[in-house]
């Protein structure tokens, strides 16, 4: 009797607890499109609320649901080319060529993603309820990534939309900024100008450090050209920030999004900036930028040289808009 009383007086402290933190419950779905292994790193801001997993392996066309804590805020990325070293004493050290976060294993442990990588960027329940997030190629890019929110707020639209960073751009990436691997071929990442050149007009920092000093450049221009929704400098907020009202929302993250998904992922509808550029195109992994005259000439012939251009359809990519 006392037994049945207490497990009941526990079930209803659950439920008031549960409306007191909040129905409203969060997740990520975290879907590897791509056609090698990526081993996604989670890194919760200081203060945050810690997730069940800070890192972990998913092989192409494997998907991994889990919890978002309420209030949660962090990054999460994704690490290529990762293997275990072999040592003479068995105890090989974990390490990544792109977005390793240092912790020797495959969970982060609190380390964040070493440069370059592409990054997405989450405060839930912030400022008016809200969920803030973005996919940020501030410290460069290694992998395309797509956030999609799914739920009743993405449903009502407004900013509520997918954002990220449709193409790859390891192949197009300008010669100063690409990061080669000396067991692939090809760019295996691509750094932002302030880890290439470490000048405070790049890095916005010192006398450039807000936004009316710190402009874009020729280089963040390059990221924003081919990703119109992804922070392409520090500054570049008013196009880069996305929110869904509160509620439940599931997050759904795909390294390597094909153009099907964002249509799963209800469209390239709303925002101010269309999600994917119209005379960009994915092709069987290869990603092939598209330049007009107009465009070429604004940029400066270092990148422009690097910049691999070719027009193949817009019939594809205008059907996204
Ligand atoms: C798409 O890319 C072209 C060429 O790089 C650029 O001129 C244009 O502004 C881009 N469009 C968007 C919406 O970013």
């Amino acid at each position: 009797m006392a037994r049945a009383h207490l497990a009941l007086v526990s079930f209803v402290a659950a439920l008031a607890a549960a409306s007191i933190i909040g129905a409203a419950s969060k997740s990520f779905t975290v879907t590897n499109n791509c056609e090698h292994t990526v081993w996604p790193g989670i890194l919760s801001s200081a203060g945050s609320a810690a997730m069940d997993t800070t890192g972990f392996a998913l092989a192409p066309g494997e998907s991994r649901a889990m919890s978002v804590p309420s209030g949660w805020s962090g990054r999460l990325w994704g690490r290529t080319l990762c293997s275990t070293s072999t040592s003479a004493d068995g105890t090989g050290r974990f390490a990544c060529v792109t977005g390793d976060c240092g912790s020797g294993r495959q969970d982060c442990a609190g380390g964040g993603a070493a440069p370059p990588a592409t990054l997405a960027e989450f405060t839930m329940d912030g400022s008016g309820g809200m969920d803030f997030y973005d996919v940020s190629l501030v410290d460069g890019y290694n992998l395309p990534m797509l956030v999609a929110p799914q739920g009743s707020a993405a449903a009502a639209g407004g900013s509520c939309v997918p954002t990220g960073c449709m193409v790859d751009l390891n192949g197009a990436c300008p010669a100063d900024l690409r990061v080669a691997s000396t067991t692939t071929t090809g760019g295996v990442a691509c750094k932002s100008a302030c880890e290439a050149f470490g000048s405070a007009q790049y890095c916005c920092n010192g006398e450039y450090g807000n936004p009316s000093t710190c402009k874009p450049s020729a280089y963040s221009q390059f990221f924003k050209n081919a990703c119109p929704r992804a922070y392409s400098y520090a500054y570049d907020d008013a196009t880069s920030t996305f929110t869904c009202a509160g509620g439940d929302t599931t997050y759904a993250i795909t390294f390597c999004p094909s153009t099907t998904s964002v249509k799963a992922a209800g469209g390239a509808q709303g925002g101010g900036l269309p999600l994917m550029n119209a005379t960009m195109i994915y092709l069987g992994g290869d990603q092939v930028v598209v330049g007009s005259a107009t465009a070429a000439a604004r940029v400066p012939p270092s990148v422009l040289h690097e910049v691999l251009i070719a027009v193949v359809s817009l019939a594809l990519a205008g059907a996204l808009y």
